[in-house]
């Protein structure tokens, strides 16, 4: 084994190595055999851990391997999305693949800048690969940090295609505005804020009695506009809405964003892979014909975060917003570099742990899992609405959300119940549900995005439910 040279050996893990790896190895190794199974509660942080934890900064360091187990202990002792009976928020699953791509990606450092070689052609690959699962087809596409950062990337590109030369000059006078619905992910209305649209000019639509979003209502608002003289930049319909996984109709909207001539971007950040499971289909109808579509690989494709997609059908609107020269970037020919495409310099190889994910397990068990989850949400939903002490929404679940609550027969005050019955779930650890108001009232709002979630798993969320919320009294009085 070569030893490392004098200048690299107090940055290197020299004769360490192999012992730091297999120990990494080993922690990882156990925490994936751990994930198979629930665990009955969460670890609380030692007063060992806390002490360490408010230790100043080190000036020397210590053994690497003791370092991955105070690392390792953190990580145990955390709130970690990839446990099946996590079914807060949005989560994700901790792909192995997909981890193992990470450290394999985060050892090279490459930076898909500019043409990095195969990891460029490999960026490529895993576009292309994405846009054939999920049906929709794509000229180009960009890796980002998440759904937040693929939207406004596709909303610049839109303000550029309305308002031609506004990343030079501004906005000069016009008055762009941003349609969705009222149940829009935020960073739309950030991205607005962010674009110089502002908030108030993002229209928040109605919504029907299946929370998508009301088109006459649309047509109403960019004929107000027009009228106005405003200048409507996008319309965002939502595929999967965050709060009740709700997809508004993108069809009727690609008509009307023909009609208008505007932008039509597809906000499929959570909901997109379902399009791929036939019976959810016909929900999707009309995504082939979005100018620009999110999906976040790092929800319901399984891998870790950060993986967000935007997919374009148009190369040039991405250059149109995106190109630029610059000394330091150094151009081959014309062809346009990553940099031109999309809002960062940085950019890790996030590519990779799709593409790796997809050649190991291929697409079939990827829809095979988002079909799952679809199926547990509804069972959650028959069984909660078939219990005499449970409630849910009237309508079934659209995509793997299934909003719950327990009724306590004579309880005053269902939702500081509701609010309390969350808490305590989460302090109880057995299960993790983040709590949603829906129409001004408190809902549990268990979401499946988990590729290791079992039917037992759900089985047990409504156990756990009813053990622990069958009582008033005690949980908010
Ligand atoms: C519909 C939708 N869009 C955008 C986002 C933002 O994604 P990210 O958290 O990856 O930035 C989310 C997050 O849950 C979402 O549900």
């Amino acid at each position: 084994m070569s030893e490392p040279t004098p200048h690299t050996a107090s940055l290197s893990l020299g004769t360490r190595r192999p012992a730091a790896l297999e120990h990494a190895a080993a922690h990882v190794l156990r925490a994936w055999t751990e994930f198979d199974q629930a665990r009955e509660t969460e670890s609380p942080i030692s007063p060992d851990l806390r002490a360490r934890l408010a230790l100043p900064l080190p000036e020397e360091g210590i053994d690497p391997l003791e370092a991955i187990d105070w690392a390792a202990e953190v990580l145990d002792t955390s709130m970690a999305q990839s446990r099946p009976r996590f079914f807060g928020f949005i989560g994700s699953s901790g792909l192995e693949m997909g981890a193992l791509a990470d450290l394999l990606a985060h050892s090279y450092d490459i930076n898909l800048a500019v043409d990095a070689g195969a990891a460029t052609a490999l960026e490529t690959q895993a576009v292309d690969w994405l846009a054939a699962f999920l049906g929709y087809p794509a000229a180009t596409g960009t890796f980002t940090s998440g759904g937040t950062v693929s939207n406004i990337t596709a909303l610049t590109a839109a303000r550029e295609a309305a308002l031609p030369g506004s990343r030079l000059r501004g906005l000069a006078g016009a008055t762009p505005t941003v349609y969705c619905s009222s149940e829009a992910h935020y960073s739309i209305v950030r991205a607005a804020e962010t674009l110089g649209v502002g908030r108030d000019f993002v229209r928040a639509i109605d919504i029907d009695a299946e929370r998508a979003l009301r088109v006459d209502h649309l047509r109403r608002a960019l004929d107000e506009d027009r009228a106005a003289g405003r200048t409507p930049v996008a319309i965002v319909a939502t595929a999967g809405t965050t709060l009740t996984g709700a997809v508004d109709p993108i069809g009727e909207m690609a008509d009307i964003a023909a009609h208008y001539g505007v932008w039509l971007h597809v906000d499929g950040a959570y909901g997109l892979p379902a399009a791929t499971v036939e019976a959810c289909r016909p929900r999707f109808a009309g995504l082939e014909r979005a100018d620009s579509v999110t999906v976040d690989c790092h929800k319901w494709m399984f891998v870790p975060k950060a993986c967000s997609a935007l997919l374009v059908r148009d190369t040039q609107h991405l250059a149109a917003a995106f190109a630029h020269d610059e000394a330091y970037v150094p151009h081959a020919e014309e062809r346009l570099n990553a940099v031109d495409l999309t809002l960062e310099y940085s950019r890790p190889f996030r590519a990779l742990k799709l593409w790796l994910a997809l050649l190991t397990h291929g697409a079939a068990a990827m829809r095979a899992a988002v079909a799952r989850n679809c199926a547990q949400a509804q069972m959650l939903h028959d069984r909660a609405s078939a219990h005499p002490l449970l409630a849910t929404l009237a309508r079934r679940p659209t995509l793997s959300i299934a909003p719950l609550r327990a009724v306590v027969p004579g309880c005053s005050d269902p939702d500081a119940h509701t609010t309390a019955l969350c808490a305590r779930l989460q302090e109880d650890g057995r299960v993790f549900v983040s709590p949603a108001t829906i129409d001004g009232a408190v809902w549990l709002r268990p979401c499946f995005t988990n590729f290791r979630t079992s039917d037992e798993d759900v089985t047990a969320l409504v156990d756990v439910v009813l053990e622990l919320g069958g009582h008033c009294a005690g949980l908010h009085e």
